[in-house]
């Protein structure tokens, strides 16, 4: 078997099409255009590039960007002091800062500060809880890219046995609370999981988030299964992998994502999504 190749790139540009045109019929009729904070603390070269992308994404369907491009000595006052602004400022529709952040500064206490409303990464503990309880609001952009892409590609989640390998808040988690939500039935696999291979090997889907590259080995793969690889490794050549081992994985599947050009793409056009979304909700 030669697994089909899930394109995210293709569907990421379909769905930021499908943005634009909404964004321009808001314009049309004299409304609002959603409007972006990205922020920057320090000068780490992947998080300047994930920026990078998510502004020009913004430039493509008319969302408005506002850059912040903080030095690396920030100080957590500093930034929470920023995020009271623009949780005030009207102009702005989400609120999203690039992690990592430098050591002085505690992610958590950054998302807990950022309001519910604008939270368009959907890291706030209130929009997971949402997730939790079945009544989503602003979702976490990778998870919810990644339902997108399965949906559009036809591929039936309901009753599934899913695997998920990573437990991150930011990624493995919600990503396990929406296949929940889609009629999965999840395991949640990490670091203390006992055997990997075995879990893996029963899985009908397998969405890989643990960011080490080759830990998913090709063979374990059951034949048939659909292979969601999340992970964006950097190799010792320069090269980027994912989590899985494509080419072997590939023989045995029935779809899979590339790295790159699978969910990477996904995440930058649900955070579009996402921005849109938060400006139509602040208005009913
Ligand atoms: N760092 C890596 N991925 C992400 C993301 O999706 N959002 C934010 N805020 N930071 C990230």
């Amino acid at each position: 078997m030669t697994a089909q190749i899930i394109d995210g790139k293709a569907i990421a540009e379909n769905l930021l099409n499908s943005i634009k045109t909404r964004i321009q019929v808001r314009l049309d009729a004299g409304k609002r255009t959603p409007g972006l904070a990205v922020i920057l603390v320090g000068e780490d070269p992947a998080s300047a590039i994930y920026v990078r992308n998510k502004r020009l994404a913004c430039d493509k369907v008319g969302v408005r960007s506002v850059a912040y491009n903080l030095p690396h000595t920030t100080t957590e006052p500093e930034l929470l002091k920023l995020i009271d602004e623009l949780n005030k400022d009207e102009s702005i529709n989400g609120i999203l800062v690039q992690s990592p952040l430098p050591a002085q500064i505690k992610d958590e206490h950054i998302i807990e500060r950022i309001s519910p409303n604008k939270d368009v990464d959907g890291f706030h503990p209130y929009n997971i809880g949402r997730l939790a309880v079945r009544q989503p609001t602003l979702r976490s952009c990778t998870p919810f890219g990644v339902i997108k892409m399965l949906e559009y590609s036809g591929i039936e989640l309901m009753g599934l046995d899913a695997v998920v390998v990573g437990v991150s808040n930011h990624v493995g988690r919600p990503m396990a609370l929406e296949l929940l939500l889609a009629g999965c039935t999840v395991t949640s696999c990490h670091r203390h999981t006992k055997d990997l291979a075995k879990a893996i090997g029963t899985a009908d889907l397998v969405v890989a988030a643990a960011g080490k590259a080759g830990l998913v080995k090709g063979d374990w793969i059951k034949p048939g299964a659909i292979v969601v690889d999340i992970g964006i490794n950097r190799l010792p050549d320069g090269k980027l992998a994912g989590d899985v081992e494509f080419d072997i994985a590939k023989t045995r599947a029935a779809w899979i994502t590339p790295v790159p050009g699978g969910v990477g793409p996904m995440t930058v056009a649900t955070l579009m999504e996402n921005t849109l979304l938060a400006l139509e909700l602040s208005e009913v």
